[in-house]
């Protein structure tokens, strides 16, 4: 199942709570996206030189734990779960999620968890670059005032500014959108939801109701 969609629209949560459901894998596949940009952050490496970037990539490894109670994420080996939430890692994420060899390299790493069934991923390009055959894909949006709200309050504690929470989710999306390679955009086959005005549950229970009607 993918899930993909822009920041702040709830796929997180939802992706996490439908691997429950279903007893799936969950696969945040921004969070090796940000795991990269985390480390590109700490070596001091400047995001905006697509070859500096590179060359970070040769010396790392990535892992995952997919169990959706407590999904982990490490780089060479350190934990950095919760090191990735803040706006500079999602910014630089960002950034080098625009680089072709990021994206190549980044791509057998979410097959191999894909090959095994049973997963719920979720990112921006899953259903169309990554899982292209997926047996259901979703598409999962909500208005720019609700995704700014929701990471707000995610971000409370960081004293963020709520103006400057939804401008940086605004050049973020952007960024995704616009990018040549691997854009954020539906796939022509996924099912379009707008969590606006729904709950968590009530789009758990539309994916729910979507993945058992669908023909197999
Ligand atoms: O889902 P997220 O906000 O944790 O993702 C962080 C960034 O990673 C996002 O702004 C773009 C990039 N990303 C991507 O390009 N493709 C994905 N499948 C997932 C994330």
């Amino acid at each position: 199942v993918t899930i993909d969609g822009p920041a702040g629209a709830g796929k997180s949560t939802v992706a996490k709570l439908l691997a429950s459901r279903l007893g799936y894998l969950y696969l945040d596949t921004g969070a090796l996206y940000r795991a990269l940009a985390w480390k590109v952050q700490t070596l001091g490496v400047n995001p905006r030189e697509p070859q500096a970037v590179e060359a970070v990539l040769a010396a790392t490894t990535v892992s995952m734990e997919y169990d959706p109670s407590r999904p982990r994420v490490a780089v060479d080996g350190q934990d950095v779960t919760d090191l990735i939430r803040t706006p500079a890692v999602s910014r630089i994420a960002s950034e080098i999620s625009a680089y072709p060899a990021v994206r190549a390299w980044l791509l057998p790493v979410q097959r191999r968890i894909g090959a095994e069934g049973g997963v719920v991923g979720e990112g921006r390009d899953l259903g169309t670059q990554v899982f292209p055959a997926a047996a259901h894909k979703f598409f999962l949006d909500a208005a720019v005032d609700v995704r700014a709200n929701r990471r707000h309050r995610e971000l409370a504690d960081q004293c963020a500014a709520l103006d400057r929470t939804r401008a940086e989710l605004e050049a973020r999306d952007r960024q995704d959108r616009d990018r040549e390679v691997a854009p954020l955009v539906a796939a022509p086959d996924a099912v379009v939801i707008d969590s606006t005005t729904l709950s968590v549950e009530q789009v758990v229970d539309r994916m729910m109701s979507v993945i058992a009607t669908a023909q197999p």
